[in-house]
Formats: C-alpha cells, sequence, structure tokens
C-alpha cells in the first residue's frame, strides 16, 4: 500500500500563538540584539572534537556555514549523555538548545487535541530543536529517548547569532529560484521560506550517483541547475537474463524534483539517480519533507501514479513500485 506516511499536524494552540504568527513572517534577524553576545566556547579534547565533527558532518543546516561560522559553532556545542526515557525535550517549553545526535534512538511525539502521536524516530543520526529556535516559537514536539545516548548541545543565542542569519542570507540567495519550482507553487510565500530554510545545496559531478536504487531513504531532491537521469534495474525475465542491466526511465531538468517516492512509501528507492553534467540540487532531510511538503502531497502522488503507467509501457509489464529490491 502507497502513501503510509500521515503528516504531522502543527503544534497545538498555545499562549505564544500571536508570538508565532507575528515571528514566523516577519522575520529579520538583522534586528537581533545577540550579536553583541560574548562567543560561548566549551573547551574539548582531540577526541571529543573528533566524535563532534564525526556527528556534525551530514547535519543540513550547518552545511551552508563558512569555515569560520562552522568552527564558531563546534566551539560553542557541549556534550550531554541522556538516559533510557529521559525528555530531551517538552512540547510547549521555551527552546534552549539545538541538538545533534551522536548516538541513541529517540521518539518525536506531538500531542494535538489531548491526543499523543508518535510522529517519528531519530536513529543514531540527524538533529532536533531547531524550529524553537528559528522562529521563536514554543517547542513543536516532545524528544524522548528510548535508549541510552549521546548528544550535542549548542545554545539559543550562539544558533541564532550564525545559523538564522545564515538563514537570512540563504532566503535572499534561494528566494527567487524556490518561487520558481512547480511544485512549490501552492505553498504560502512563509511556508516556501520555512523550506529553505532547512535545505542545503549539494554538488554533484558528471556520472556521479546521487541516489542508489535498493537503498534505505533519508533526503529528497530539487535540481537548481543541471540534469539527472533515473535509472532502474528492471526485474522482467528478459532484463534478467541480460544480467539485470539498468535501463534509463527519466530525465529530471531544473526546477524538477526526485527521491520523493521511497519517502512517501517508506521502502527502498525504487531507481537511481545519476548527475549528467555538473549538477546542484537542493537536499532536504526525511522529517522536513513530511513536516513542510504535506500540502504537496497531492501531486506528488499524481506523478507516482504515472511513473507506475510509464513502467509498463517501457517494459510491458507493470514493476512493484512499492517492492523495489536490489
Ligand atoms: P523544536 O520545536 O524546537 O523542538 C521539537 C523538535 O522536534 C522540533 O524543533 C523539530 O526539530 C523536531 N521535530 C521532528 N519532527 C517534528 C514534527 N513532525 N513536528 C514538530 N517537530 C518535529
Ligand atoms: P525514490 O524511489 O525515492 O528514488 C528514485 C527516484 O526516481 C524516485 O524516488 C522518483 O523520484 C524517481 N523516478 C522518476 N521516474 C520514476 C519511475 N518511473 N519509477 C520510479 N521512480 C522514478
Amino acid at each position: 500500500m502507497l502513501f503510509l506516511l500521515s503528516f504531522a499536524a502543527p503544534p497545538p494552540p498555545s499562549r505564544f500563538d500571536r508570538r508565532v504568527s507575528v515571528c514566523a513572517e516577519a522575520y529579520n534577524p538583522d534586528d537581533e540584539e545577540e550579536d553583541t553576545d560574548p562567543r560561548v566556547i566549551h573547551p574539548k579534547t582531540d577526541e571529543q572534537r573528533c566524535r563532534l565533527q564525526e556527528s556534525c558532518k551530514d547535519i543540513l543546516l550547518f552545511k551552508s556555514l563558512d569555515q569560520e561560522q562552522l568552527s564558531e559553532v563546534l566551539d560553542a556545542m557541549f556534550e550531554k549523555i541522556v538516559k533510557v526515557d529521559e525528555h530531551v525535550i517538552d512540547q510547549g517549553d521555551d527552546g534552549d538548545n539545538f541538538y545533534v545526535i551522536e548516538r541513541g534512538t529517540y521518539n518525536i511525539l506531538v500531542t494535538k487535541d489531548d491526543q499523543t502521536r508518535t510522529v517519528g524516530q531519530y536513529d543514531n543520526r540527524g538533529s532536533f530543536g531547531e524550529l524553537a529556535l528559528m522562529y521563536n516559537t514554543p517547542r513543536a514536539a516532545t524528544i524522548v529517548a528510548t535508549s541510552e545516548g549521546a548528544l550535542w548541545g549548542l545554545d539559543r543565542s550562539t544558533f541564532r547569532r550564525i545559523i538564522v542569519k545564515n538563514n537570512a542570507r540563504k532566503r535572499k540567495t534561494f528566494e527567487t529560484f524556490i518561487e520558481s519550482v512547480p511544485l512549490l507553487k501552492s505553498l504560502e510565500v512563509s511556508e516556501r521560506m520555512k523550506i529553505v530554510d532547512v535545505i542545503a545545496e549539494r554538488d554533484f559531478k558528471d556520472g556521479e550517483r546521487i541516489i542508489t536504487q535498493g537503498e534505505k531513504a533519508d533526503s529528497f531532491y530539487i535540481i537548481e541547475s543541471g540534469e539527472v537521469r533515473i535509472l532502474i534495474k528492471s526485474k522482467t525475465k528478459a532484463d534478467k537474463d541480460d544480467g539485470n542491466q539498468e535501463v534509463e526511465i527519466a530525465r529530471c531538468h531544473k526546477g524538477q524534483y526526485f527521491g520523493e517516492l521511497a519517502l512517501v512509501t517508506n521502502k527502498p528507492r525504487a531507481a537511481s539517480a545519476y548527475a549528467v553534467g555538473n549538477v546542484k540540487c537542493l537536499v532536504m532531510d526525511v522529517l522536513a519533507f513530511e513536516r513542510l511538503l504535506g500540502p504537496c502531497m497531492d501531486i506528488m502522488k499524481r506523478n507516482i501514479s504515472h511513473y507506475q503507467e510509464q513502467l509498463v509501457k517501457m517494459f510491458g509489464s507493470s514493476m512493484d513500485l512499492a517492492d523495489p529490491g536490489q
């Protein structure tokens, strides 16, 4: 069954509501007084710094920082060991820190209309706690450790001074492009800007594999420039006899997206994607995809149904996109 994911509801109304709407729209970190705050430094051993760098290497929010900004962020981060069942964040609280996961598993719980649902998990990687700091809103979810774990925290003031400032620059850089992406046209301007806040830009060289069929999925891609080929290993008998060759099934261009199918179906990647020439993509992680692209789901579902038709046309028989194999 396709489309298993349900999309997380917005945080419940609270006494902060007026502040929420004002700050989500009127977003000007240049007005912040925090620029004058002293630089935070938590000294670390070489071993700690190595572990910290390893934990942070795939964090999308850090990808667009320059070298100096990144080292200021890493200097300010502090280690936090958590116990099983510990609440790292409670929904409704004010935001104090942003967290990067070094190890451990964590549940994401959202309470709405007195009902608490688990809307996702973190499994030994990723980060959380950015929303309250970015938008001056109460915590939107509760994060509970389901194992012993280790986190790296970044204080609110450093986060706002560096990450939020950098996001203002990102908004200026990507605003025009993001507005031109057909998939995102139905979103409000403020929703599109929230997408810019969480995306990172990634470069791929000619022939580089961006997605591998059969692998676990954690990202969604929008092509900023260049061209991407989508290839599939056909499971029809003729192709099996032929060594399970990859066959090109689509080409995607600037403004188009790929990598949504596995996130929507919760299955491995249905095809592989390769760069044709130099390619720049905007990349979003799965949790941001679920949180921010709910309103675009109908368009994506419509396109997914075309995939199946296209495969029938090409291979003469239906392939089960919900079971992509290796
Ligand atoms: P924040 O609101 O600061 O604190 C709770 C964090 O949970 C939030 O930032 C996000 O980083 C994370 N989170 C993950 N998934 C969701 C979701 N569906 N809704 C809200 N917060 C989420
Ligand atoms: P995903 O399965 O996450 O990774 C491979 C991507 O290729 C897939 O998402 C789609 O975005 C893209 N794609 C394009 N055309 C097809 C197709 N006909 N069948 C499956 N995937 C396709």
